[in-house]
């Protein structure tokens, strides 16, 4: 297959397109860096199946940028990600949303390509409803602090529904809850890398109100598979939940983190983000009847994400656990 990913530097994009390529399949990276990094690509480069392209969607150029190449899936995931760029790439996140979706959905007209969008929890807003079901219509404010992201992805999922009903594009929707894993940078502001990069400073957990809003975090090799799933088996125009299947409050994962890692600088309380969300926890009772399934327990992830991430710091405590068994 020859498969194009949007946002193929990033995070997610990039653990995507090393899967794929592991299967033997061709594929096109696009990214325009704005929250990704070249570095994040640079190691399957070598490989003659992958091709990077620094191109930025909202530009119609990449409509006809495939001209004469076969692409048979689309995993559409550009879009800026990070609390802190609400702001800052509020605009960025909007036209992305918006127009660089359109020329990713003409794109796929023109090359008959399936197509997936990578949607958020966010598109639920600050939601009333638990667990999230995909036909809930959530709780957005929409000129809230928030809203460029999440108000972004939810006209990316009418554009998507749009081409579906009018066009008779094969697309559907995912809507991704907290993921996390290796290849995430620990200059991240979300919640996982934050804690890790204190560990790695000595300095004391940040917490915003008394850490009792609740998350659910999946594994991204889970939610990889979760994204080939939907692609292969979902039904056009349709949304699926992918999310960890176990809801935490911020101090327990905090407390997790502290007990594998023994990271010894504690907590810091700080006054509640006026936009920070009570709670999130999806239903995956859809992807799951596809066939999908959460292997990686949050413990097991946070060790693999540990021993790349903070290597030296895996080894030190391997080597005070076997000090203290003897
Ligand atoms: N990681 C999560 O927990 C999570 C949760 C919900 C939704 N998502 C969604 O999954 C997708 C991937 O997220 P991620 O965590 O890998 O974030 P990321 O920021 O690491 O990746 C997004 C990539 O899109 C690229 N991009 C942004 N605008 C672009 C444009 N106009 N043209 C080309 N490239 C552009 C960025 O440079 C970046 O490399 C995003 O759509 C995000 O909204 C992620």
């Amino acid at each position: 297959m020859s498969v194009l990913v949007t946002g193929g530097a990033g995070f997610i994009g990039a653990n995507l397109c090393r899967a794929l390529l592991a299967e033997g399949h061709r594929v096109h990276a696009v990214d325009n860096l704005i929250t990704g990094v070249r570095g994040n690509v640079q190691p399957l480069l070598w490989n003659p199946l992958f091709s990077f392209h620094e191109m930025d969607i909202v530009d119609a150029s990449v409509i006809d940028a495939f001209q004469g190449e076969r692409i048979d899936y689309i995993y559409h995931l550009a879009c800026p990600t990070g609390v802190p760029n609400l702001v800052v790439l509020a605009e960025e996140m909007l036209k992305t949303c918006s127009l660089g979706t359109i020329h990713v959905l003409e794109l796929a007209r023109k090359h008959g390509s399936r197509v997936l969008l990578t949607s958020s929890a966010e598109a639920y807003g600050d939601p009333q409803e638990f667990p999230q079901r995909e036909d809930y219509t959530g709780n957005v404010d929409p000129i809230g602090p928030r809203s460029a992201y999440e108000e972004g992805k939810r006209f990316s999922e009418a554009c998507v529904a749009t081409y579906v009903r009018k066009y008779g594009v094969s697309a559907v929707i995912v809507r991704i809850f907290n993921t996390y894993g290796p290849g995430m940078s620990l200059d991240d502001t979300r919640v996982i890398p934050q804690f890790l990069r204190n560990v790695r400073d000595k300095k004391p957990f940040k917490i915003y109100g008394d850490g009792s809003q609740t998350r659910t975090h999946l594994f991204v090799d889970d939610l990889v598979n979760g994204l080939r799933v939907v692609m292969e088996k979902g039904r056009a125009g349709e949304v699926y939940n992918t999310g960890g299947n176990t809801s935490m409050s911020i101090r327990a994962l905090a407390e997790l983190v502290i007990s594998l890692t023994g990271h010894e600088a504690g907590i810091n309380f700080q006054p509640h983000f006026i936009h920070d969300h009570a709670g999130r926890c999806p239903s995956t009772e859809k992807v799951r009847e596809l066939g999908w399934e959460q292997h990686v327990s949050l413990e097991d992830g946070l060790r693999r994400m540990l021993a790349v991430c903070l290597p030296t710091l895996v080894t030190s405590s391997a080597v005070t656990l076997e000090k203290s068994t003897r």
